[in-house]
């Protein structure tokens, strides 16, 4: 179709992995399978708007950041259109403007990757759907038949952009990665956990507490790139495998004491590799090992079923059902808040996935 402009905004959440991917072969295809609760505050607001441009040479489009230009964005983006370009034929006959903002701070050392690529993904996705009559591009995704071809390819593109991004445009529950006991899952996008989840996890929560803003020192890509001839590498993918494998039943059956345990090791781990590859790198601050310390010893004292996960930087997750809500919130106020940078934190929950607004 030959249309002039027009624009697309679309909202996406960023996600919590329970079980880590860490570690990618080419064209961002994890080496083993992850699992993540897609999170509901902690969002990317983008507006994409597109002209037609005179010529098909090189890629235009400027980015803004609550308004205000960020060239600084552009390098990441460049790259993300020339490995999406394949897929998304119009890119290069127009120009893009590119305006995002999101719901917590952007130095907050929250990754904003997920949300950011999920979001930036849905609104080329609304623009090719406008573009192309017909659905033929959606064919570039194996095994995508059927009426999930928009959700398949968004994720499919955001994986391009950053691995985890494909984790966000669905809820509450996402498994990326090829595993034999999850039907449907793809190494090439996320797919909506696809079985009985019991009521425990219903509106479960995650406060994320900010230990350090600073930019991370060494980043995830080059994380990953670690795992190539590192020691304990194929290990760790088996175990990825079997935890994913268990997790099943665990969510299955409400198990949260297995789930704590798995969830935990996983963050652990997670740091673990990070500890053990070469050249090696730690994370984690020492308020993070202190916040870990106070929520094992809540958890002796009170029976609580709170449990820790971290990302690949030093802010810890605390994950908690949702009957506990007022005792932890008030735990995490009175005993928690004193390791935060600045006393901030952010409340998040369960949520489901990416809108278009
Ligand atoms: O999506 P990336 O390449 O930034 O990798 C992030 C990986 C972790 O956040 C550390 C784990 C995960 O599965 O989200």
């Amino acid at each position: 179709k030959n249309i002039e402009s027009g624009q697309f905004t679309w909202e996406s959440p960023s996600n919590i992995a329970l079980i880590k991917y860490w570690g990618k072969r080419k064209n961002q295809i994890p080496e083993n399978p992850s699992i993540s609760f897609t999170l509901s505050n902690c969002k990317t607001i983008t507006t994409v708007g597109f002209s037609k441009k005179q010529n098909n040479e090189g890629f235009s489009f400027e980015v803004f950041l609550n308004a205000e230009k960020k060239d600084d964005f552009k390098p990441k983006i460049e790259t993300f259109f020339k490995r999406v370009e394949a897929y998304l034929p119009f890119l290069k006959g127009y120009h893009f403007k590119i305006e995002t903002s999101n719901t917590f701070p952007h130095s907050s050392g929250i990754a904003s990757s997920a949300s950011g690529m999920s979001a930036l993904a849905l609104c080329l996705m609304s623009i090719e759907k406008e573009l192309v009559d017909s659905n033929v591009t959606l064919s570039a995704v194996e095994g995508s038949h059927n009426d999930s071809n928009f959700t398949k390819k968004a994720s499919f593109l955001a994986r391009l952009g950053s691995g985890s991004a494909c984790r966000s445009l669905e809820g509450d529950l996402v498994v990326w990665g090829a595993h034999e006991a999850i039907e449907g899952s793809s190494d090439l996008f996320g797919v909506k956990y696809p079985y009985e989840v019991h009521h425990s996890f219903k509106n479960y929560q995650d406060t994320i507490l900010l230990v350090d803003k600073g930019e991370k020192q060494v980043s995830s890509t080059v994380g990953h790139n670690l795992m190539h001839g590192h020691p304990f590498a194929q290990e760790r993918f088996k175990q990825a495998d079997a935890n994913l494998s268990e997790m099943v039943s665990i969510l299955k059956e409400g198990d949260l004491d297995r789930f704590i345990e798995i969830v935990e090791s996983e963050a652990l781990t997670l740091h673990a590799m990070m500890m053990t590859s070469m050249p090696y790198f730690i994370l984690m601050k020492p308020n993070t090992l202190e916040i870990i310390n106070k929520i094992w010893a809540y958890r002796k004292q009170t029976g609580s079923k709170i449990c820790f996960t971290l990302d690949a930087g030093a802010n810890v997750h605390v994950l908690y059902p949702e009957n506990e809500l007022s005792s932890v919130l008030e735990f995490i106020k009175t005993e928690l808040v004193a390791y935060c940078q600045n006393g901030q934190y952010i409340c998040d929950v369960i949520g489901l996935g990416a809108n278009k607004l």
